[in-house]
């Protein structure tokens, strides 16, 4: 155990809390954090890279260690490696200063049971931008822990931001959580990282009309924005490049001079404000033990699907530049078109992490092979999960395939694409080749009891389809002219794109498995087994026939060797 020191900004926060004594805290190189390698952002647990193959509880589930104790083993059986649990700020903090940590507790003993991760979601001020979670000692007491106020000057159900009582309120309540983490789980390491609060944001208003929140708005831009702005101007996101030249690229003045008066100048304000408040209740809770944190976010297109303030792709440099103590954006994809949200979020430095999606696991591959994602994790799983899934089946071997994915993303060696209704195609370079997928003729899409499933029962559907893969893989280059291939619902041909004999063709393929890391093949395939589902005129016209990976609606991994003439 060793003694770290605070940061500024977290010293002053801990000054305005109840005092503690020592701050005491594992070494920081055993804690779980978040470490570049390579090319790739990653998830440190116990020294080594990690893949978060996991899965998001339903808000109640965990406030009842008997009610969850039979989906344990059923998330085990579904390959997660870690679940997602809320903590809620209620449950925690019956009463001001009283704290029950016996759920917390529990969750962890019964997670260490079944040999699984935790990362634990903070439901603090805000769970879906309502304050519902708050005790009610908070919930009510507005005068002394005030309510945000909406355009018609009605008290809304959202904690307001511009008030030192409630933050104060909620960081030492979380502050209390990470101490009791760091002494019950420091040495174990249940517990992998936290999201601050849960997809905050103001929700019926495109801003706070409390009265500091006026005096905030008619008050200057804040310095540090103003200073983090002008030394990253050249690399700033598009969207705030933008606001901020629209509005004349001025380096001081009210928020409405520098940023606007639109939906959008009122949403960096309120992120500004936002990301303030969460930074400092992180902080509190990195000060006693400090593990990765996250913010997620609720998606969409205009202001009432998303909410103003939220942690959004399109505010990241507002949200780098007041929350330090925040290390992931993330989104909770559950719209079209997952594959633009998620690069959204993988801009800026902002490594990808999903804690919130539909089961969906050709998605997964993609993320895991495309943007370094560090865990996937769709929520409300443990109702549905069991051994049989798409995903439970993509999960086993993602397992399988772990080390050498985040060996992938970190030299830049992986590559994945997938196929979704509307786009029956698609290709990627990897190694000097490029690989193209398609559904093949006349197969169509999966028969209705084999495609991802939807929501399960109870969740609701939000607006807007989210269209379920329909197939998908995995490249990871593992030699010259060497792939390990992992898919699933989709036919694979190849092509050399580097000087030399035009023609690529399979020098061997086989199927089979990873076991402690090690390769067990299984069949040599070969003959019909590589002959793709096109007609035999297109056969020959791609001189393809007998050349090419077909992988069923089951997934595998394939391992594949290549020559050229
Ligand atoms: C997003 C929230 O973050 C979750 O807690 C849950 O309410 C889901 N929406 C429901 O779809």
């Amino acid at each position: 155990m060793k003694t770290i020191p605070l940061s500024i900004a977290g010293a002053a926060i801990l000054a305005a809390l109840p005092a503690v004594a020592q701050v005491n805290v594992p070494e920081p190189a055993s804690i779980p954090h978040l470490e570049q390698r390579g090319k790739a952002t990653q998830l440190i647990v116990d020294g080594r890279p990690y893949l978060a193959l996991a899965a998001e509880l339903a808000n109640s589930a965990s406030s009842n260690l008997e009610y969850l104790e039979p989906y344990w083993s059923r998330l085990v059986a579904s390959h997660v490696n870690t679940v997602l649990v809320a903590v809620s700020w209620e449950l925690m903090e019956p009463e001001p200063g009283k704290f029950d940590f016996s759920l917390v507790d529990g969750v962890i003993r019964d997670a260490r049971k079944h040999n699984l991760h935790l990362m634990l979601l903070w439901f603090g001020s805000w769970k879906n931008s309502m304050s519902t979670y708050a005790p009610p000692w908070v919930k009510k007491d507005p005068q002394r822990y005030p309510l945000l106020v909406d355009q018609n000057g009605n008290r809304l159900n959202m904690m307001s931001v511009f008030y030192e009582a409630n933050w104060k309120a909620d960081a030492s309540a979380y502050r209390a959580l990470m101490r009791h983490l760091r002494e019950v789980d420091g040495k174990d390491r249940t517990v992998l990282m936290m999201q601050v609060e849960n997809e905050v944001g103001v929700r019926g208003a495109f801003r706070d009309h409390a009265p500091a929140a006026e005096k905030a708005l008619n008050g200057p831009v804040p310095k540090e924005l103003m200073d983090y702005l002008a030394k990253n101007r050249d690399s700033l996101i598009p969207e705030i490049r933008e606001q901020w030249a629209a509005n004349g690229n001025k380096t001081s003045g009210t928020w409405r001079e520098v940023f606007g008066g639109d939906r959008r100048g009122d949403g960096i304000f309120m992120s500004w404000y936002y990301a303030r408040y969460m930074d400092r209740v992180a902080a509190a809770g990195k000060a006693e033990y400090p593990i990765p944190t996250f913010v997620n976010a609720a998606l969409g297109d205009w202001v009432g699907q998303y909410s103003s303030g939220a942690a959004l792709a399109d505010t990241l440099n507002v949200w780098q530049a007041a929350a330090p103590h925040i290390d992931i954006l993330t989104p909770c994809i559950y719209r079209p078109v997952f594959s633009e949200w998620a690069a959204l979020f993988h801009r800026a430095g902002n490594p990808l992490f999903i804690p919130e999606t539909r089961p969906d696991p050709g998605y997964a591959v993609w993320a895991f092979g495309e943007h370094a994602l560090i865990g996937f994790s769709p929520f409300a799983y443990e109702r549905s999960a069991d051994g049989a899934t798409p995903l439970a089946r993509a999960y086993d071997l993602l397992g399988q395939l772990a080390p050498l994915i985040l060996e992938g993303q970190s030299k830049g060696t992986i590559r994945a694409a997938v196929l979704v209704p509307g786009k029956q195609s698609a290709s990627v370079e990897l190694s000097g080749y490029t690989f193209e997928l398609k559904r093949g003729r006349g197969r169509g899409a999966p028969p209705a009891n084999e495609q991802a499933p939807g929501p399960p029962a109870g969740v609701p559907v939000e607006q807007g389809a989210f269209a379920s893969s329909t197939g998908y893989a995995m490249f990871i280059s593992t030699g010259p002219d060497e792939f390990i291939v992992m898919g699933s619902g989709a036919q694979i041909t190849f092509h050399p794109n580097t000087p030399g004999p035009k023609t690529a063709s399979i020098s061997t393929l086989e199927e089979g498995r990873y076991v402690d890391g090690r390769w067990v093949p299984g069949r040599r395939l070969n003959g019909d087994d590589t002959s793709l589902d096109y007609s035999l005129v297109e056969q020959a016209r791609l001189n393809q026939s007998g050349q090419g990976l077909r992988f069923g609606n089951d997934p595998s991994i394939m391992h594949i060797t290549i020559y050229r003439y």
